[in-house]
């Protein structure tokens, strides 16, 4: 690669990448040096920067810790650091890429970077979620060394009321372009109409003309299948841009949804350069009485929202951690994500299209109005910035199909406020105009109050109501969108954010009762609220559906001890809680049950724990230690909801409940409970607890063992402590210790304690009721590797993954040791 390097330097070999289109798009993440703090001067090009820390991106230092109950960030952020950073990275121009227009992108950098190129100011970007590129030309040394310097100042705080991660959080590329290219994001796919037999696509395409000299330019499409159209013509004076639209019929397309996440690659080639965009095919709409359709048919999004860290790993998030996230939501039955509050990692969005979510893609969490808990949100950047914000993240994201919904705002300040119309019309005509093809909701926590209902005039110009907690107020705890339903017919409505049902994960922790009566568990009501919500969403098909809050337990807006937000249906490491089961009884049509709590009680021998099951089986039957204990069945939805008139069947167990959890009141005895859930009269499926005896050994279990040797791809493993039978100890707390052989390192370490203080990058995790997890991330080197957790006086447990060769991305732009 050296060699080739220098061939290319100096001309004598033809650039590899002017052969394909001739654009060159690579990485720019590797080789960087970093400082924690400010450092005068560190812009210029002979900043003497040797003994800083090297490092490849993305990086969060805020995860590195420690924690600290006085740290500025405070509760919103995780008690974790922030302050200033300076990252520098040495590079070379090939001298080959002289005359050519260089520029750099950043996927993100939290939050108010700077970037020099060379000693000069390229520019100032603060809003850490949005994507941002400068054009790096004019300071370039062709042939010769460079340095890219960037300050990030996270320092005014607390700046955020969730954890927002520190530094150049997300990837950066290069990209070398002849001057008549393609602008950025410059290729515009929006389906026009899809059915089974065709679709019709619009692509319009803008054109830049650096060059000194007017050109005429082709601009042809290629989408495999598609019928081929006559390139479009134009003719583009020097330094005039413009924008030309084809049109492309696909017959018989591959409609994209979440059960068949289809995908094409559109090839756009205007001689001297060419970009491809992936494309999925599907249509959308929203109906005041159906909801949302997708290619036609109703489809309820059964919704999470994101905060954007990824626990250990903190804002700095592998995609191979976001693809574990993304499948394990999936599993639980999950088809829609709400990005809150901010626009996320592009990378995410890839993987939603690839993965089949459908996306609401949210901007802010503040505009002019500041949040009481937030010193220095972004409303002090909305007034200069917002506008320039929004279009980045519109354009960057409008060709995704997993985007099916704009949100212009979380809990904004102005719903009510006189100024609110006015801000909220500017934003939705923005997001009209950049893409006229999906809706703009915001998600409002005060569409009804005790003073009545919001504000027409804001309402009024959403294309779709979100309603944060539409059970909030009153009757609509019973109601929910009941009577905006009646009152607007025309209204559509999604709930934007509900509360699911916190808990810390393998806690069960009483609640104090009325005098006299002994304590119940809070898993006992923490359901109810939940079931409720969704029994209406379920059966109101107007109801476009609910995002929860949240998939996952993220970092921050917390109180000290807590670092760590529980209202999860994952803990930070991604292991489930009893909440994941409950979504999953309601969203996924297949056979599961569910049993809790846990059934290692010593010392309760005797005395009733309530057990519940969270099941979509028609009928289940409990056991304890082969005794059977009785068979329950809920009734939801009632018998003859669907089919013909008064004809539904007998139920073979008649339902006590309408709640949608089975309850037995079972007096402890260790042993094995045991739950059998049936379908249609047969077997469906079968759940058992078991008492655990004392920690044995350790298990270790990764979620993939075929790893690529990038230096990016990652692995995460759960550690789980058992007894001698293999039994998950509930209480276990065990120090376990990891070690990692052969090529790669260990990224970070959990156990989803939110209170736990010990640091994520260490090489060892206390267990949080029997279980941790270790992230590891692969180096260049391909090869076997071996992770080992230890823990003393248990036995180890080792996993074999193996890192195979991954194909060499081009890095023209090389870094300098
Ligand atoms: C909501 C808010 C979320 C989060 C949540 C905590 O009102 O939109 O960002 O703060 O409350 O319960």
């Amino acid at each position: 690669m050296r060699c080739l390097r220098l061939l290319l330097a100096l001309g004598l070999l033809p650039p590899l990448a002017r052969a394909e289109g001739g654009r060159l798009r690579e990485n720019f993440d590797f080789g960087w040096r970093f400082l924690r703090g400010d450092a005068a001067g560190a812009e210029a090009l002979s900043y003497p920067d040797g003994g800083w820390r090297r490092l490849d991106l993305p990086h969060d230092w805020s995860i590195e810790g420690p924690y600290d109950a006085a740290a500025p960030s405070g509760g919103p952020g995780g008690y974790l650091p922030t302050g200033v950073g300076w990252y520098r990275k040495h590079f070379e121009a090939p001298a080959a890429q002289a005359g050519r227009r260089i520029e750099i992108q950043f996927d993100g950098v939290y939050r108010d970077s700077e970037v020099w190129l060379n000693g000069h100011l390229l520019g100032r970007w603060p809003y850490g979620y949005t994507t941002f590129r400068y054009d790096l030309t004019p300071y370039l040394v062709f042939g010769g060394p460079n340095v890219i310097a960037v300050r990030v100042d996270n320092s005014r705080q607390p700046g955020s009321r969730w954890y927002s991660g520190s530094g150049i959080d997300r990837n950066v590329w290069l990209t070398a372009s002849d001057p008549l290219r393609i602008a950025p994001e410059g290729v515009t796919v929006v389906t026009r109409s899809a059915t089974a037999d065709a679709a019709t696509l619009e692509v319009r395409t803008r054109v830049r003309n650096g060059r000194g000299e007017a050109a005429e330019v082709r601009v042809s499409q290629r989408l495999e299948g598609a019928l081929e159209e006559e390139p479009a013509a134009l003719r583009l004076e020097a330094g005039a841009e413009a924008e030309v639209t084809s049109v492309l019929t696909l017959p018989h397309p591959r409609l994209w949804s979440p059960e068949h996440p289809a995908l094409y690659r559109l090839r756009t080639d205007i001689g001297t350069d060419a970009v491809e965009t992936s494309v999925g095919v599907r249509a959308i709409a929203y109906d005041a009485e159906r909801g949302f359709l997708l290619n036609g048919r109703p489809v309820k999004l059964l919704g999470m929202c994101l905060h954007q860290d990824g626990g250990a790993v903190g804002s700095a998030v592998p995609e191979a951690v976001w693809e574990r996230r993304l499948r394990l939501l999936q599993a639980m039955g999950c088809n829609a994500i709400r990005t809150s509050h901010n626009p996320p990692d592009p990378a995410l969005l890839e993987l939603c299209d690839r993965l089949g979510f459908l996306v609401m893609d949210e901007a802010f969490d503040e505009w002019t109005v500041r949040k009481p808990q937030i010193k220095f949100g972004y409303s002090a950047f909305f007034p200069e910035w917002h506008q320039r914000d929004l279009e980045a993240m519109i354009r960057r994201d409008r060709n995704h199909p997993s985007v099916v919904m704009w949100s212009a705002g979380n809990e904004i300040g102005e719903q009510w406020s006189p100024r609110g119309p006015a801000i909220l019309r500017e934003l939705v005509e923005t997001f009209h105009r950049e893409d006229p093809t999906r809706p703009v909701t915001a998600a409002m926590d005060r569409v009804f109050t005790d003073a009545g209902r919001a504000p027409a005039a804001f309402t009024g110009l959403l294309d779709i109501v979100g309603y944060n907690y539409v059970d909030r107020w009153l009757d609509r705890r019973e109601t929910y969108f009941g009577p905006d339903h009646a009152a607007f017919p025309e209204r559509r409505m999604v709930g934007t954010e509900d509360a699911s049902a916190p808990a810390v994960r393998g806690e069960y922790p009483e609640r104090a009762a009325p005098a006299g009566t002994p304590p119940r568990p809070l898993y006992l009501s923490a359901p109810v609220r939940t079931e409720q919500l969704w029994k209406f969403a379920l059966t109101h098909a107007y109801v476009i559906g609910h995002f929860m809050w949240t998939g996952f337990d993220y970092l921050g807006e917390s109180r000290w001890p807590a670092k760590a937000s529980s209202s999860g249906a994952l803990d930070t490491c991604g292991f489930p809680k009893d909440t994941y089961y409950l979504y999953q009884s309601i969203f996924s049509p297949r056979p599961m049950l569910h049993l809790l709590p846990h059934w290692t009680w010593p010392g309760r021998e005797g005395k009733v724990v309530p057990v519940l099951a969270y099941t979509n089986c028609e009928v289940v039957e409990l056991f304890l230690n082969g005794r059977s204990l009785g068979a329950k069945a809920r009734e939801f939805p009632r018998p003859g909801t669907q089919g013909g008139w008064n004809t539904y069947a007998r139920p073979p167990v008649f339902p006590t409940t309408a709640d949608l959890h089975l309850e037995w009141d079972v007096p402890y005895e260790a042993g094995e409970l045991k739950a059998v859930g049936y379908r249609g009269g047969a077997v469906a499926c079968t759940e058992t607890v078991r008492t655990a005896g004392v920690p044995a050994a350790l298990e270790i279990v990764p979620d993939r063992t075929a790893l690529r040797a990038d230096a990016r791809d990652a692995a995460s493993l759960e550690v789980r402590v058992v007894d001698a039978q293999g039994t998950v100890v509930p209480g276990a707390s065990n120090r376990v210790s990891f070690s990692v052989e052969g090529p790669a390192v260990l990224l970070g370490v959990d156990n989803g304690d939110p209170q736990s203080h010990e640091p994520y990058q260490a090489g060892r995790r206390d267990a949080f009721h029997g279980l941790c997890l270790a992230v590891i991330q692969t180096r260049r080197e391909a090869g076997p590797i071996r992770v080992t957790a230890r823990a003393d006086g248990l036995r180890e447990a080792a996993a074999e993954l193996a890192s195979a060769p991954a194909p060499e991305a081009p890095a023209l732009f090389g870094a300098l040791p």
